[in-house]
C-alpha cells in the first residue's frame, strides 16, 4: 500500500550547462521525471517539479579553456539552449533554474557556513596534483590517468567513469595535466572536508527505512551498498579553483566549494526561485520542509552517489543544527543509460544526437513515446532509429492512432458525429467497460512505483483490446443488422478514446490534448483527472469534432534524411563560435564611456539605407538624433516608448549625410542574431550605466 503524501516534489538531475542534451540524458532523468510530475497533477496532487543548469565544476571550465572563452560565455550559451529544448520536448518544470544565480549563491553559503560554523566541515592539508607548466592543482577533470581499481586509462582526478569508484586522485597511474599533456607533481594544499563516515550508520538506517516504506530500485540498493561496504571516506568539498562559490571563511576566498556540494543545493534554490517569482516567497517551504511532502529526485547512474549519499548526509548535518529541518528524498529511482545504435553517447567522439537536432526531424509525442517504451529502468536499453520508426508507426500509429481515428470516423458518417445512445450492452461492451473501470488503477500503480515501461505498456494493451474489441463487434455489419448494438459498441468505444486521452496524457501530452479537442470536451483534461478515466462519462447526444489524423506515420525516407545529417557533421547543431575576448583595459579606460539610459520618442526609416533608423532619444537633460544599424530586425513603431542604452559622450558622425550624436548598444551573437540592451525595470533616462 502506497502511502498518501500531501504533495510532492519532483525534481530532476541539473544538466551540465556545457553541452546539448541528447536523447540519453532524456530517457535517464527527464522523462521520467515528467511523466511522474503529470500522472501526480493528474492525480491532483500538488506537485512542484523543479529542475535548472548546473553551471559550475571543471567540466565547464576545462571546455572554456578548450574554446578560448570565458565559463561564464559557455554557460550563456548552454543554459538558455537547454532550457527552451526541454520547453519544445513538453518538459513541464514549474521552474528551471541555474546555478550561477546569487540567490542560490546564497543558498550554498549558507549551508557552508552553517558546517563550517558548527565544526561539521574539518579544515585539512592534503597532497595535490600541480602541474608546473600550468601553475595550477589539476582538480577533477583537469587531470586523466589509469585506475588504480579498475586500470581504465581515462579515469579522472575524482572518479572513474568506468568503474564508479571515487579516486584520490595522487593514487591515479601515470597522470597527465589535461591542459597541457605533461605529468604534475605532488604538492600540498588546504581543503575543507565533509565528514560522510560520520553519517554512514544513519545512512544505512534512512535508505533502508525508505526501501521498506516506498520500494527503492534493485540497482539502487545494490549500488549504495557497494559504497557502505568500501566505508564512507572524508572528502574533500572546496578546490582550488576560481570558477564556483567561492568558500565562506577567511583565507579561503580564493578557493571555491566543490560543484556537487553546491549543485544538489540547486534543487533548493530552484524551489525558491519559484517562489519568489510567484511572489511568495516562503512557498517553497512546504515543499521542502514538510514531512507531508513525498520528495523524488530523478537522475542517471552516475548520480546515485551524491543523490543517495552525499546530498542526504548534507540534509542531516543541516538539520542536526536545529534550523529548518529539510526532508530527504523518500526515493531516488535512477536509470541505467540509454546507448544510441549500440553505443554508449559520447560528446566527446560525437556519438549520438542532440536532442534539438532530432526535433527537427520528429515530433516531441513520437520521441516521448520511444524513449517512455524503452526506458533504461533496470538495465542498460538501445535507441535504434529502425526500431524508433517502427514504434511509432505500428504502436503509436497503427493502435493508439487508428482505434480513435476509426472510431471517430464511425460515428461521423453513421452518428451524425454524436455520441449514440447504447441501449442495452452486451456481453462483450461489458467486458470493455470492465477493462475501463480497471485500468487507471492498474497503470497508476505502475508509475507510483517508478515502472514507467509497464504503466505505457498497460496502457498501450487497453488500445489493443478496444481495436479488438471492435473488429469483434463489427459495426459495420451491425449498422444494418442491429442498429441498437452498433450504437452500444461505438459508445462504449468512444468512452475508451476518453480513458486513453488521460492514461496517455503524462506520455504523450500534446496528442492527449489533441484527442481531448476532438471529443470537444467542455471540461479540462487536468482538472477530470486521473481517476475519471475509469468513469463513463461521455454523454449521449454529445457532439464531437471532425475527425483528422492524430499520428503521422514516419517514412523510409525521414529515417534516411536523419541518417544523413547525423552522419554528415557539418549539418549538426552548429555551435556558434562565439568572439574571442579583446586585451584588458584598466579600469581608467573603461571610465573614459559615459554610458547612459535613454528613452526612444521617435524612429523612423532612413531612406535608401536597409540597415538604418534614425531615432530620437531623451537623455533627461537633452534630445540627441542618432542612427541606429539595426531597422533588419526592429520596426520603428516597436521602438517608441523603448529605454536602450546609449554611449553618451561617442564622437558625432555622419551616416548617409544624417548626423548620429551618439551609439546604441546591442548584443549580437555569432549567428548575426542581435538584440538592443534594455535595462531590466524601469530607470529614467539620463541615469548612468556603470
Ligand atoms: O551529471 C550531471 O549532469 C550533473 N550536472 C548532475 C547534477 S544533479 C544535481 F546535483 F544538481
Ligand atoms: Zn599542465
Amino acid at each position: 500500500m502506497i502511502k498518501e503524501f500531501k504533495r510532492i516534489l519532483v525534481t530532476a538531475a541539473l544538466p551540465y550547462a556545457n553541452g546539448y542534451l541528447h536523447l540519453g540524458h532524456l530517457a535517464g532523468a527527464y522523462l521520467p521525471a515528467d511523466i511522474y510530475a503529470r500522472y501526480q497533477r493528474l492525480k491532483k496532487r500538488e506537485v512542484l517539479f523543479l529542475c535548472g543548469s548546473d553551471e559550475h565544476g571543471v567540466a565547464i571550465t576545462v571546455s572554456a579553456e578548450k574554446e578560448k572563452i570565458t565559463p561564464q560565455a559557455i554557460i550563456d550559451r548552454y543554459h538558455p539552449a537547454n532550457k527552451s529544448v526541454f520547453e519544445a520536448f513538453e518538459m513541464s518544470f514549474d521552474n528551471y533554474s541555474r546555478t550561477s544565480l546569487p540567490l542560490h549563491y546564497k543558498t550554498t553559503t549558507e549551508f557552508f557556513t552553517e558546517f563550517h560554523k558548527n565544526g561539521i566541515v574539518l579544515e585539512k592539508k592534503e597532497q595535490q596534483l600541480f602541474c608546473e607548466k600550468d601553475s595550477l592543482f589539476l582538480a577533477d577533470r583537469y587531470v586523466e590517468g589509469t585506475c588504480p581499481n579498475c586500470k581504465s586509462t581515462q579515469a579522472r582526478g575524482d572518479q572513474c567513469e568506468n568503474c564508479g569508484t571515487w579516486i584520490n586522485q595522487v593514487d591515479l597511474i601515470d597522470p597527465k595535466c589535461k591542459l597541457c599533456g605533461s605529468t604534475p607533481v605532488i604538492r600540498e594544499t588546504l581543503h575543507w572536508y565533509f565528514p560522510l563516515g560520520k553519517y554512514q550508520k544513519r545512512l544505512q538506517e534512512y535508505i533502508k527505512n525508505a526501501d521498506e516504506r516506498d520500494g527503492w530500485k534493485e540497482n539502487v540498493l545494490r549500488y549504495c551498498e557497494g559504497w557502505f561496504k568500501d566505508g564512507l571516506q572524508d572528502r574533500a568539498v572546496t578546490r582550488d579553483l576560481t570558477w564556483g562559490v567561492p568558500v565562506p571563511v577567511k583565507g579561503f576566498e580564493h578557493k571555491v566549494i566543490y560543484v556537487w556540494f553546491d549543485a544538489v543545493l540547486g534543487y533548493i534554490s530552484s524551489g525558491r526561485e519559484w517562489a519568489a517569482g510567484k511572489g511568495t516567497p516562503d512557498a517553497w517551504k512546504k515543499y521542502w520542509l514538510d514531512p507531508e511532502t513525498k520528495y523524488v529526485p530523478f537522475i542517471g547512474k552516475d548520480n546515485i552517489v551524491f543523490h543517495c549519499i552525499v546530498f542526504p548526509a548534507m540534509l542531516m548535518a543541516w538539520n542536526d543544527s536545529g534550523k529548518e529541518q529539510y526532508i530527504l528524498p523518500a526515493n531516488v529511482p535512477a536509470n541505467e543509460f540509454l546507448n544510441f545504435e549500440g553505443q554508449k553517447f559520447s560528446k566527446s567522439r560525437g556519438w549520438g544526437i542532440d536532442v534539438q537536432d532530432f526535433l527537427k526531424f520528429f515530433p516531441a509525442d513520437t520521441i516521448r513515446y520511444a524513449l517512455a517504451v524503452n526506458l533504461p529502468e533496470k538495465s542498460d536499453s538501445d535507441f535504434y532509429l529502425k526500431d524508433f520508426q517502427a514504434r511509432v508507426n505500428n504502436e503509436l500509429a497503427d493502435i493508439v492512432g487508428n482505434f480513435i481515428n476509426r472510431t471517430i470516423a464511425f460515428t461521423e458518417k453513421n452518428f451524425e458525429g454524436k455520441v449514440p445512445s447504447p441501449g442495452t450492452l452486451n456481453l462483450l461492451d461489458a467486458e470493455m467497460i470492465s477493462k475501463i473501470k480497471k485500468i487507471p488503477g492498474m497503470v497508476g500503480l505502475s508509475y507510483e512505483q517508478y515502472r514507467f515501461r509497464d504503466g505505457l505498456m498497460e496502457t498501450m494493451n487497453l488500445a489493443r483490446s478496444a481495436n479488438k474489441y471492435f473488429n469483434d463487434s463489427e459495426p459495420w455489419k451491425t449498422k444494418k443488422s442491429n442498429p441498437e448494438q452498433c450504437a452500444a459498441t461505438l459508445y462504449v468505444s468512444l468512452q475508451v478514446v476518453r480513458t486513453l486521452a488521460i492514461l496517455l496524457a503524462p506520455v504523450i501530452p500534446f496528442t492527449a490534448d489533441k484527442i481531448w479537442k476532438l471529443l470537444k470536451m467542455d471540461s479540462v483534461l487536468y482538472q477530470d483527472g486521473w481517476d475519471s478515466a475509469a468513469d463513463i462519462l461521455l454523454e449521449p447526444g454529445h457532439i464531437l469534432d471532425r475527425p483528422e489524423i492524430l499520428i503521422q506515420k514516419i517514412e523510409d525516407k525521414r529515417i534516411e534524411e536523419i541518417i544523413k545529417f547525423l552522419e554528415d557533421g557539418s549539418e549538426k547543431t552548429p555551435k556558434p563560435e562565439a568572439a574571442p575576448i579583446k586585451p584588458v583595459i584598466t579600469i581608467d579606460d573603461f571610465s573614459k564611456l559615459d554610458l547612459r539610459i535613454a528613452k526612444v520618442l521617435q524612429a523612423e526609416k532612413v531612406p535608401k539605407s536597409e540597415k538604418l533608423l534614425k531615432l530620437r532619444v531623451e537623455l533627461g537633460s537633452e534630445q540627441r538624433q542618432i542612427l541606429a544599424g539595426i531597422a533588419k530586425k526592429y520596426e520603428p513603431e516597436d521602438l517608441i516608448g523603448k529605454s536602450v542604452v546609449i554611449v553618451a559622450n561617442l564622437q558625432p558622425a555622419k551616416l548617409m549625410g544624417q548626423e548620429s550624436q551618439g551609439m546604441i548598444l546591442a548584443a549580437s551573437d555569432a549567428n548575426g542574431d542581435m538584440k538592443l540592451i534594455e535595462p531590466n525595470g524601469e530607470m529614467p533616462a539620463g541615469s548612468i550605466v556603470k
